[in-house]
């Protein structure tokens, strides 16, 4: 995949703020800390683009990368950090849920597990969220250079039988193992608009 150009265009708090020029969108969602904006950074090939932090639940709005010109990347706040109030935690859920039911645009979710755990409660959840919506969508796997190939099979049949029926791709940021198969994906939803 070739970048020609990835920009960051905006962060939205509300709906008002989303852009709205119809191009598709990719969205990244997943628990805090899994990698959303890691797994950005690396699809791009530039390492600062999508901030990254090792403090959770930072981001709290919907960050928009312009790519080539042609479709968005939307890195979505994560979920399920322990120490966040509950109204925090609320306010994700209203988010999640009207992004997931009022975005038009949404060509593709790709939904982050962290390879090395069974998918939480909250995984579930938006999982069953991503059905009911009838949204498309694929789970990716990070963090894979952290387990043994032979763990990291174990793992990913755990997260396939988990999220019976949707394909699962072992990723990792640092060493960008499974980029090809994520692009193709992408490129597959937005119609080789790149
Ligand atoms: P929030 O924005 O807080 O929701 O987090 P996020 O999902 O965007 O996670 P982020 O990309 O900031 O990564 C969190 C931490 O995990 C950082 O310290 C990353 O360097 C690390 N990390 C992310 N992906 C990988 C990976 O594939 N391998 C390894 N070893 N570390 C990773
Ligand atoms: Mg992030």
């Amino acid at each position: 995949m070739k970048i020609t150009s990835a920009e960051f265009v905006k962060s939205a708090f509300n709906r008002s703020h989303w852009v709205n020029d119809g191009r598709p969108e990719i969205a990244f969602l997943g628990r805090s800390n899994v990698g959303k904006s890691s797994l950005i950074n690396s699809l791009l090939a530039r390492r600062g683009l999508a901030r990254t932090s090792n403090t959770p639940g930072r981001t709290q709005s919907i960050n928009f990368f312009l790519i080539n010109d042609g479709f968005y990347f939307a890195d979505l706040p994560g979920y399920g950090y322990a120490k966040v109030s509950k109204t925090m935690r609320a306010d994700w859920g209203k988010m999640a849920e009207e992004y997931l039911a009022k975005r038009d645009e949404l060509a593709l979710c790709i939904q982050l597990v962290d390879a090395r755990h069974e998918p939480s409660k909250l995984d579930l959840q938006l999982n069953e969220w991503l059905e009911h919506y009838e949204k498309p969508h694929v789970v990716v796997a990070t963090k894979s250079d952290k387990l043994s190939r032979t763990d990291l099979q174990r793992s990913l049949n755990v997260i396939k039988r988990t999220f019976a029926g949707v394909d699962v791709i072992a990723y990792s940021s640092q060493t960008a193992a499974g980029r090809d198969e994520v692009w193709s994906r992408i490129l597959e939803a937005v119609g080789h608009r790149a």
